[in-house]
Formats: structure tokens, sequence, C-alpha cells
């Protein structure tokens, strides 16, 4: 928070309680630079390692990031074994970091299609970093949003069958329950840099009345003028939430 403009520009804003990155855009940005994917990767980690910090600074107290979908296991097993084990160097060489900025680290998705050090490392993490309550960070690994709506159904089946619930009693309330982000609230914006504009499989249900901002920019190149310019977009927007205000 060194920048005078910079700072000057934030007392304005609406900070947003939660927001959402789809960090897209590594691989061309390594491509470009005549680089193997995974250094893309490896920009990119980086980069959320700054956003992290930027979002704490602003107030942001939930930042919830796509790292890997349950479609990105399709990619070749020379990209995918190298995102798995940028994850084990990401925690090992950032924990202190982590922790000194306050970060509670929370996953979602599928945790249980990683390999095993990769499981046991972001398990650790979660644990270790429970008490922290400056911002948390909740990363997307192995994550789908059909996959995860199905789940949820499969689980409320599972209430209904062991009479915890009656099919009278399901809810909007009470199905959010049986997601895996049941104690966030929904995003406030959704960022997706790196030029293009769709949701890919991220959050369907929970992005529902969120406010959606594309930047053609690369991930590895976001910067923080692009965080604060999508805050002020933010800003601006009107949320009437279906009413006629
Ligand atoms: C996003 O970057 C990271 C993951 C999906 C794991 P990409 O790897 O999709 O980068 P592009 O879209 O090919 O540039
Ligand atoms: C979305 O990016 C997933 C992540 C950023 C982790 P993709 O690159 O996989 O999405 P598509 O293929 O462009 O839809
Ligand atoms: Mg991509």
């Amino acid at each position: 928070m060194n920048n005078p403009e910079q700072n000057k520009k934030i007392e304005n804003l609406k900070i947003p309680a939660h927001v959402a990155i789809i960090m897209d855009g590594n691989g061309r940005w390594a491509k470009k630079r005549l680089l193997p994917r995974k250094l893309g990767h490896r920009a990119g980690a980086e980069k959320l390692r700054q956003v992290v910090r930027w979002c704490a600074d602003y107030n942001i107290k939930y930042l919830t990031v796509y790292a890997f979908s349950t479609e990105n296991w399709q990619r070749s097993q020379d990209e995918v074994n190298s995102l798995m084990n940028l994850i084990i160097e990401f925690f090992s060489k950032y924990e202190d970091e982590l922790r000194a900025e306050g970060v509670q680290l929370r996953f979602i998705g599928e945790l249980s299609d990683l390999p095993a050090k990769s499981l046991e490392v972001v398990k650790r993490a979660e644990h270790d970093s429970q008490e922290r309550n400056r911002i948390i960070l909740n990363i997307a690994l192995s994550y789908g949003s059909r996959q995860e709506i199905v789940r949820a159904c499969k689980l409320y089946g599972k209430a209904l069958q062991n009479g915890a619930l009656t099919s009278d009693q399901l809810t909007i309330d009470n199905f959010s329950d049986f997601l895996y982000t049941a104690d966030l609230p929904d995003p406030d914006l959704l960022i997706r840099p790196g030029g293009e504009q769709r949701i890919s499989n991220f959050l369907l249900w929970q992005l529902s009345y969120t406010e959606i901002y594309f930047i053609d920019k690369l991930w590895p190149d976001f910067s923080k003028e692009d965080l604060l310019q999508a805050l002020a977009e933010y800003s601006r927007r009107d949320r009437r939430y279906g009413d006629a205000r």
C-alpha cells in the first residue's frame, strides 16, 4: 500500500467481501515468451501470491481462485504433473509468508483425485491455517461446478434416507449447505483474465448474482492497477437482484 495514487483510489471504492478469480492465460503467457507451459503456471502462482496480499490490504475477506478444473485432468501428463508439483512447491516456499499475512486456506473440489503427496500438502495447509483470519483464500482444485452440484444431490439423497431432512424441507439455503462452499458467502465479483468470456464450469450456483468482469490481460500479467480497475468497475455497478430500483 505504498503508492499514494493507488491509496487515494481505494478510499472511494465499494469493497466486495468476496472476490473470485479464474486464473487463466498462463499457457499463452509462456508461449509468447517461447517458454514451456509449466513456467507459465509458475508465473501464475507468483501472481496469486501477490494478489492475495493486495486483496488482504484492501480488506477483501474472501478470495476464491480457480487453480485446476476437473476438465484440466485431460491435459498432457507432463503438464498435469508439473501443476501437481507446483502445489507442493508453492506451499513449502510460501508457508511462512502466508502465515505472516494471516491467510486462512481452504480447498474446494474433488481433492481425493489429487496425488497422495499433493493431497497431504493441501490438507496440512488447511489444518495449519485454521486460526488465521485476515483473509480466507479458497482454492478450487480438481473442481467442477456441475460435479459439485451432482455431489450435493447425492448428499441430499442421503439426508433424505437417514431422515435428517424431508423433501418438503429442501430450500435454497439448505441445498447450498451440501456444496463445497457451504460456509462461504457467494462471490460479489468474479474476475476472469485471459480474454475468454465464459465461466468454464466454475461456481455455477454461487455466481447467480455475482458481478462479472472480463479482462484481456493474461493472468501472470495482471497488475495491482488491473485489480483497482476491477474494483472501480464493481463500485459503479448497480446490483438490483431482480428488483426495479
Ligand atoms: C490457467 O492457464 C491455468 C490452468 C488452467 C491450470 P491455462 O493453462 O489455461 O493458460 P491458457 O489459457 O492455455 O493460456
Ligand atoms: C479455466 O481455464 C480453469 C482454470 C483457470 C483453472 P481453462 O483454460 O481450463 O478454461 P477453458 O478451456 O478456456 O474454458
Ligand atoms: Mg486457459
